[in-house]
């Protein structure tokens, strides 16, 4: 599957970098959400090294580059990857960029990652609980792993159908949902909070956090938006720290 969701990068990476513009000065959580220049999750990032697992263009690691980081990206595409070195470039600062799957993270050595972090590519791996046993090893303990993905009560709606918003597909169906985005298949998984929660819990981290935050009032709205992010959470974000194996 994740050559499949490869594949579908490869073919949507070029118009979704020329209108999601997604800024390089600060990591993003989601859209039309606060950025972490305001919800200061990660904590101070100078000498730190840090790992970003499905990076698309690197505009997170390019800002944790910024701030003083190593910033090491992860991409299943190719051709975000692309796009990720010339960003970087662009911006003139050094990150590791590999092509490669997320949950194979052997080419990195156990104990040696300060902060892992992730913004909308979880809900692309439907194992997600082996990304967090892989990231548990290579965190260092008390370590951070801050992730987002769609709001587990957002993915069910369908944002096409008005307002208020109508439920598609039951909260309870974990099947792989196939839709298409401007003309490119995509399949998504469904992340229950539970699911979320017990995955973390299982692998050895203690969750600190949990955030749904509300579309900033006022912001121009994005190519992203949808008004159905007006009545549930768009994004969740969920910070955990690695506990001893
Ligand atoms: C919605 S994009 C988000 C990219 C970036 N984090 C951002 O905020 O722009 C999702 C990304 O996850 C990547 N991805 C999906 N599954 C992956 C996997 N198993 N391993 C590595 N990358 C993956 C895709 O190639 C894509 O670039």
């Amino acid at each position: 599957m994740t050559a499949d969701i490869a594949n579908a990068w490869d073919q949507f990476a070029d118009d979704y970098q020329r209108k999601g513009r997604l800024g390089t000065e600060s990591a993003h959580y989601g859209p039309d959400i606060p950025d972490e220049r305001e919800l200061r999750l990660l904590g101070h990032l100078e000498g730190r090294r840090v790992l970003e697992l499905g990076c698309g263009a690197a505009q997170c690691s390019i800002a944790f580059a910024r701030a003083g980081a190593t910033a090491i990206g992860i991409d299943a595409s190719a051709v975000q990857i692309a796009h990720a070195r010339r960003l970087a470039e662009e911006a003139e600062v050094k990150i590791e960029l590999r092509h490669g799957d997320m949950a194979d993270l052997a080419f990195l050595r156990a104990d040696s990652i300060d902060v892992a972090f992730s913004a909308y590519a979880f809900q692309y791996v439907e194992d997600l609980n082996r990304v967090f046993r892989q990231v548990h090893r290579v965190l260092r303990v008390g370590a951070l792993l801050v992730f987002s993905l769609p709001h587990p009560a957002y993915f069910p709606i369908d944002e096409e159908s008005g307002t208020p918003p109508r439920v598609a597909r039951s909260y309870f169906d974990r099947s792989p949902e196939r839709y298409s985005w401007e003309g490119v298949a995509f399949t998504a998984y469904h992340h229950t909070f539970a699911d979320l929660y017990m995955g973390l819990a299982r692998a050895s981290y203690r969750v600190d956090l949990i955030l749904e935050p509300e579309p900033v009032p006022g912001a121009p709205r994005s190519w992203f938006w949808h008004d159905a992010m007006d009545w549930v959470p768009r994004t969740i974000i969920v910070r955990a720290r690695k506990e001893g194996s």
